[in-house]
């Protein structure tokens, strides 16, 4: 229950997101890897609690697309300004991302990061080299 709400409060940032943001199967099938926005439309990032989560609306299979969400806090770290892909990551505990930016068309996840020396950095990392489409649901391989 305490999910469905969490996704219901999401759904305007996905929207808002969206319009510049609508992810397009050419630019993305330049990438190899898990490529799952391929088979995704309007992805965008939103904020559960303090985790960064990529929403977007995935190809089930069966002619269906349901709203799917992944927590990337968990597959991605921040090392010291560049991002990396790692089990446990954690980087939403050190970066913050723009809700309507932060994914871009290409599949590209922006977010300003701080570095050790305390300064902060915008970078990003490619969602589609890691994240996969499991019948609808995203998910993080790593
Ligand atoms: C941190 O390091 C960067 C170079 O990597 C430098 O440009 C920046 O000024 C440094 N910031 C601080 C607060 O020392």
């Amino acid at each position: 229950m305490k999910f469905l709400s969490l996704a219901v409060l999401a759904l305007p940032s996905v929207f808002a997101a969206a319009l510049p943001n609508t992810v397009s199967g050419d630019n993305l099938a330049k990438r190899s890897g898990g490529g799952a926005l391929r088979t995704c439309t309007n992805a965008g990032a939103v904020l559960k609690g303090k985790d960064i989560y990529v929403e977007a609306f995935c190809s089930d299979g069966h002619g269906g697309s349901p709203l799917a969400s992944v927590d990337v806090n968990t597959c991605i770290a921040n090392d010291n300004g560049n991002l990396h892909w790692r089990k446990n990551g954690g980087f939403s505990g050190s970066c913050t991302i723009d809700l309507a930016t932060g994914v871009q068309s290409n599949g590209y996840l922006i977010a300003r990061c701080r570095k050790d020396n305390g300064s902060t950095v915008i970078t990003g990392i490619y969602l589609n080299d890691h994240l996969v489409n499991r019948n609808g649901k995203l998910a993080c391989e790593v």
